[in-house]
């Protein structure tokens, strides 16, 4: 008897969490079967997890892919792996460290040369760190990887989306983006940013946020559209900069709770492919669905400084420079060199300065 029990026990509570799974964790799947065939798509960050899962989707859908990640390996199984469950042999790697803006400047260059269209650009890259680490250009990891670096990616790749219309971006953001405000000073090359990495990865999703929205407002009228994402809770890679004690807690719960990586990229296909969204360009998307963001992040004045700001933080701006942002440039410089003991006078100092800040890497 006592066995008869334990069994229909264990049967109803598998019931209840395949009901549970099915129901609320597993997510809605994007309805659309429209074909990318003779459409060029760019993932970033696709070598695993979501992005993996979009750059197979956008495949199997007949799409020319490029995946736009910093390592060779990894991404060039990613690629081998693509092409044998897709037959499609137009998926390709290219190099993007977004941690160096240098980089991203060298993969605009090689794409824009090498790849006459483009009509999908899918900012799905994220970087989430426990031990804060800066980006080659001094910016704090989360911040740099996952704002400033798509930032100037998405900037130099606009005219050719606007040669392809109707075009799209898509910016993988998340509910994080709710945690924090806008602070400027953790946006600059200077200031140590963050100081735990939860947040670091916060303020960088609601800059996500925030660009697709000014963005959306910049590209109005040009059948270029634009979203921002959030994939749900997903069993990712994401987590493995998590200390040996937490992943030992969250290896199960993600495997059991999570959404797995194809369920997590069901809104990026959406907002990559689904017809008639183009009402909703700059909005927040999850599950599928068009979403309300939290005032902060529909603020449009502050959307706007933003952009202003990165376009300043990345070298993309030929307005007269604010005395901060100078100031900034400076001190970034002054203290890069006293760290390294290049320091031999002030004349080598003011040489470096002038050429970060007036070079068009800035
Ligand atoms: N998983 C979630 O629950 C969740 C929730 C909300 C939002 N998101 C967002 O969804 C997106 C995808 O996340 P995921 O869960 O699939 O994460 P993931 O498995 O960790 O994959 C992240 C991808 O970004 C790449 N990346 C990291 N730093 C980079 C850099 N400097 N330059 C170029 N590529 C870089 C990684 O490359 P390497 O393999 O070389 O490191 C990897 O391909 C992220 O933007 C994340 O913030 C995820």
């Amino acid at each position: 008897e006592i066995m008869v029990a334990l069994i229909v026990a264990v049967a109803a509570a598998v019931s209840v969490y395949i009901f549970i799974y099915y129901n609320f964790l597993k997510g809605v799947k994007c309805k659309s079967d429209v074909s990318l065939n003779g459409r060029t798509v760019i993932v970033t960050g696709a070598n695993t997890g979501i992005g993996k899962e979009t750059a197979l989707d956008m495949a199997r859908r007949g799409a020319r892919v490029v995946l736009a990640c910093r390592s060779k390996d990894r991404a060039e199984a990613a690629v081998l792996d693509i092409r044998r469950k897709t037959s499609n042999n137009q998926v390709v790697f290219m190099h993007l460290d977004l941690a160096s803006l240098k980089s991203v400047r060298a993969f605009a260059e090689t794409f824009l040369k090498s790849e006459p269209q483009l009509h999908i650009l899918i900012n799905n890259a994220g970087k989430r760190c426990v031990k804060l680490g800066k980006t080659e250009d001094g910016f704090s990891m989360g911040v740099g990887v996952n704002h400033f670096g798509h930032f100037l990616l998405t900037n130099l790749l606009l005219e050719r989306l606007k040669q392809c219309v109707p075009s799209r971006v898509v910016v993988l953001a998340s509910e994080t983006y709710r945690m924090v405000g806008l602070d400027f000073s953790k946006l600059s090359r200077t200031e140590p940013g963050h100081t735990n990495g939860f947040l670091d990865y916060a303020h960088s999703k609601l800059c996500n946020v925030l660009f697709a929205r000014e963005l959306s407002n910049r590209l109005e009228g040009t059948n270029v559209t634009c979203y921002s994402v959030h994939p749900g809770v997903v069993n990712t890679e994401v987590f493995r900069h998590l200390n040996r004690w937490l992943m030992l807690i969250l290896v199960p719960v993600a495997a059991l709770l999570f959404r797995d990586p194809e369920g997590g990229a069901q809104t990026s296909i959406h907002c990559a492919v689904q017809e008639g969204i183009e009402r909703f360009s700059g909005r927040y998307f999850s599950d599928c669905r068009v979403r309300e963001v939290v005032a902060h992040a529909r603020d449009d004045a502050v959307a706007r400084k933003l952009w202003e700001f990165s376009e300043r933080m990345v070298g993309l701006s030929n307005k007269a420079i604010h005395p901060v942002m100078l100031l900034d440039s400076f001190l970034f410089v002054y203290k890069e060199e006293k760290s390294s003991r290049k320091i031999d006078g002030n004349r080598v100092i003011m040489q470096r300065f002038v050429s970060v800040k007036f070079s068009p890497l800035g």
